[in-house]
């Protein structure tokens, strides 16, 4: 048996599978604070109280997939100084303003570490927190991302704890890490906080970060999104949407893709390949938000989209509701347009969110189609994969068939798969296919359309 731990946003979920076959056996969540700023105990907490109740028993392997990105900073005694500063945290949208310039423009980051910079990647974190928090900064001796520390934690808690590690996957988010050359860049390190700070050391894709004294062995664990890709078998053509707490879009590629433009991150994969990935901060909770706006649950939210026409009767919604990362508008808030008194219907206004919140996904595929990444069908996976108004509506506006695979645990699943894969040995991770749900056709007529009117409403309210 193998053990997948998805330490998300949200939650703490752990995962185990049959290490043959990838079935899952076992499954537990434990939630912890939902919000921008952490004290990594907490997730550690959810971890202890979703892997209670023997749920690990006979598990000979584990690994951690986590959020990208997030600022966990240790003390010289690997202390946590102050709260984790997480992915979805605008407040370094300036540091990364003022360091773009710094090194000479988007371009020059993209030269120096794959991607270019938004307030989301660690960098800007550590910049943030030397002009703002200086007597934290002078405290803090390593920095390490939410996977790396639960990792530490599992084998310090299992006492076979040596050093801090990381993967290329989650390192490729730092900001201070070129996956092109496999190395560190501490010039950049200094650059953003005045001074180089200690790094976790970069497994390659098979690894182990140790073994826990009764043998347990924890392999490197990588980022979510990566987790994601290593967890749904993927071929060729396939392009996985994400609709969680984020929207993420991501397929595995043989190189990186170089975009200037900052729509997509430069990202490296679990495997040793590349993981081109755009990422929104306003995904699932759009429609959460549309439903309490209109005074319904989630599921009437979904009934009303689904009686509504294509095209929401000419309402467009722009879902920035936590500012915007992709487009970079870390201030931005959202539009409804083009209300009448006959089209302001309820129904309408679900179908907005819901074409909204797609609309915002779909550049992020079409930024991948012109840079001449194959698109022959949408995997959607995330928490709003389970709503059949979106399983409905995003084949026309993707213009690709989409299809929902099984199970519903790929992160988990995915850091599973590596921890077998460490297991093993082998020079590639074991084969999983672990099915498809269900399949959604691109209809007759696409919404090429919708699409239309929300770039043109995109360009008019923020000149984008
Ligand atoms: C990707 C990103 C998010 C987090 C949260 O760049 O910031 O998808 O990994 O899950």
């Amino acid at each position: 048996l193998v053990a997948g731990v998805d330490s998300s946003t949200q939650s703490t979920k752990v995962v185990v599978c049959d290490a043959e076959t990838g079935e899952v056996l076992r499954l537990a969540k434990a939630p912890h604070p939902d919000t921008t700023e952490v004290h990594p105990d907490r997730w550690w907490e959810a971890y202890l109280s979703a892997s209670g109740d023997g749920i690990l028993d006979g598990v000979s392997a584990i690994a951690v997939g986590g959020q990208q990105h997030g600022m966990v900073t240790l003390s010289e005694q690997d202390s946590v100084v102050r709260d984790a500063l997480l992915w979805n945290d605008v407040r370094s949208a300036g540091a990364a303003a003022d360091l773009t310039a710094e090194l000479g423009g988007p371009a020059a980051w993209v030269d120096a570490v794959g991607s270019v910079l938004v307030g989301s990647f660690t960098v800007t974190k550590l910049r943030w927190l030397a002009q703002h928090e200086p007597e934290h900064a002078a405290r803090v001796a390593r920095v390490v991302l939410p996977h790396d520390w639960m990792t530490g934690r599992i084998l310090q808690h299992g006492g076979g704890f040596e050093r801090w590690t990381t993967d290329r996957g989650d390192a490729s988010g730092t900001g201070y890490w070129s996956a092109a050359t496999g190395d560190y860049r501490p010039d950049l390190l200094e650059l953003a906080f005045g001074r180089v700070l200690d790094v976790p050391e970069v497994l390659a894709p098979a690894a182990p970060a140790g073994r826990t004294s009764d043998g347990m062995l924890v392999a490197a664990g990588t980022g979510d999104n990566m987790g994601a890709a290593l967890g749904l078998a993927l071929s060729p053509g396939d392009v996985v949407v994400s609709l969680g707490t984020s929207g993420t879009v991501f397929t595995p590629h043989d190189h990186a893709i170089r975009d200037e433009s900052g729509a997509i991150a430069g990202f490296a994969d679990a495997t040793g390949r590349h993981l081109p990935l755009m990422c929104t901060l306003n995904a699932a909770r759009v429609m959460t938000a549309a439903a309490a706006m209109l005074g319904v649950d989630l599921a009437a939210l979904e009934r009303l989209a689904l009686s509504a026409e294509s095209g929401a009767g000419g309402l467009s919604l722009l879902p920035y509701l936590d500012g915007e990362r992709t487009p970079d508008l870390p201030g931005a808030t959202g539009t409804l347009s083009g209300l009448t008194r006959t089209n302001a219907t309820p129904a309408n206004l679900a179908r907005a969110a819901v074409e909204g919140m797609l609309c915002n996904v779909v550049a992020g595929v079409d930024a991948l189609r012109d840079k001449g990444v194959r698109v022959d069908r949408i995997l959607l996976i995330g928490g709003a994969a389970a709503s059949q108004a979106v399983r409905q509506i995003a084949p026309g506006l993707f213009r690709a068939p989409v299809v929902v695979p099984r199970p519903a645990e790929y992160v988990g699943v995915g850091a599973a798969r590596q921890a077998a894969w460490a297991l093993s040995g082998a020079a590639e991770p074991p084969v999983w296919d672990l099915g498809i749900d269900s399949v959604f056709d691109v209809p007759a007529r696409d919404a090429s359309d919708v699409l239309d009117r929300y770039t043109a409403l995109l360009a008019q309210v923020h000149g984008r």
